[in-house]
């Protein structure tokens, strides 16, 4: 073990001062253009659900965006025109984020296109719909498979902007975690896993990447998108919604435009905030009594 990797890990070396970081070994592979005057967003997997709304948020203020998905590039696309509609310019990149050569690929059109970014959104997200008591119905596979995209994804795609990041003051990535992480509800156990996961990154990512990038992360509850409805069924996902707003405090489930409000604050403004994990579940966590 060589002595920088011995100061990293003795947690008594935490408010040491870090060493000169080793330069990122990402490349930028196109010299960029003149960056684009108005700021710039990415969101992966927002040809959907809270990724689509949280672009049209960054559209209607004003910034040009980019529209990711892994599959269907029809719906990536549509998201795209509603966001010219409103007057700015938006990419589509089908890119998977579990792919490290796709978000470098991503990177690069970004990069050729814009010149610069200033908040990454990591939206893009899976699971598999598994009753957490049935341990036979997850194998390793599906760890594997939903860590890939909802951990492994969202590191890719920071380490991958992180240049064009670090040259915009005041920039920073939100990660799109899950009550799950902490409260033990969801579609899987492999699922809430991944979300416990993200949500440790989110942390140690802030204090990696400050003072440059702000990194945080928002925890919503049920949420009115696709994902539990095609997960579910329409009639699973109906009880499943009564269940909750029974439960919740605010008698409401999330609705992707307040996740976008959410990501919206913590990327554009919240310029004090870094390794925050922000709750947003109309209050189920007080389960109204
Ligand atoms: N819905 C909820 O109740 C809820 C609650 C808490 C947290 N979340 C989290 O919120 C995020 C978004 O969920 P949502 O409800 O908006 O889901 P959604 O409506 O199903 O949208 C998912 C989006 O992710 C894209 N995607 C999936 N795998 C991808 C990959 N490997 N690479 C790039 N893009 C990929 C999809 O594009 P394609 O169709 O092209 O694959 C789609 O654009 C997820 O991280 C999820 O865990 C959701």
């Amino acid at each position: 073990m060589t002595p920088a990797s011995d100061n990293s890990s003795d947690p008594g070396q935490v408010f040491a001062p870090a060493p000169t970081p080793a330069p990122n070994p990402v490349p930028n592979p196109v010299p960029a253009p003149v960056p684009s005057q108005r700021r710039v967003c990415v969101v992966s997997g927002s040809s959907s659900g809270i990724g689509a709304a949280t672009v049209l948020r960054y559209a209607r203020e004003g910034w040009d965006v980019v529209v990711n998905c892994a599959h269907r590039i029809e719906p990536a696309q549509a998201v795209a025109d509603a966001c010219r509609a409103l007057g700015v310019s938006a990419l589509v990149v089908r890119a998977d984020v579990a792919s490290d050569a796709d978000c470098r690929r991503l990177a690069a059109e970004v990069e050729a296109a814009f010149g610069r970014v200033d908040v990454l959104v990591n939206s893009a997200g899976t699971t598999k719909f598994v009753a957490a008591k049935d341990l036979d119905g997850l194998q390793a596979e599906d760890f594997q498979r939903i860590y890939a995209v909802n951990v492994i994804g969202p590191w890719q795609m920071t380490r991958a902007l992180l240049p064009l990041l670090q040259r915009q003051p005041g920039s920073g990535v939100v990660n799109i975690s899950s009550i799950a992480a902490t409260m033990g509800v969801g579609s899987s156990i492999a699922y809430m896993a991944s979300k416990g996961a993200l949500n440790a990154m989110t942390v140690g990512l802030a204090r990696a990447l400050g003072p440059q990038v702000r990194v945080n992360a928002i925890a919503p509850g049920m949420v009115d998108s696709p994902w539990l409805k095609q997960g579910l069924g329409a009639e699973r996902y109906a009880a499943t919604a009564v269940g909750y707003r029974a439960r919740a405090t605010l008698d409401a489930l999330i609705l992707p435009e307040d996740v976008a409000d959410a990501a919206w604050w913590l990327g554009a403004g919240a310029a004090k905030t870094t390794g925050e994990v922000i709750l947003l579940d109309a209050g189920l966590r007080l389960s109204r009594g």
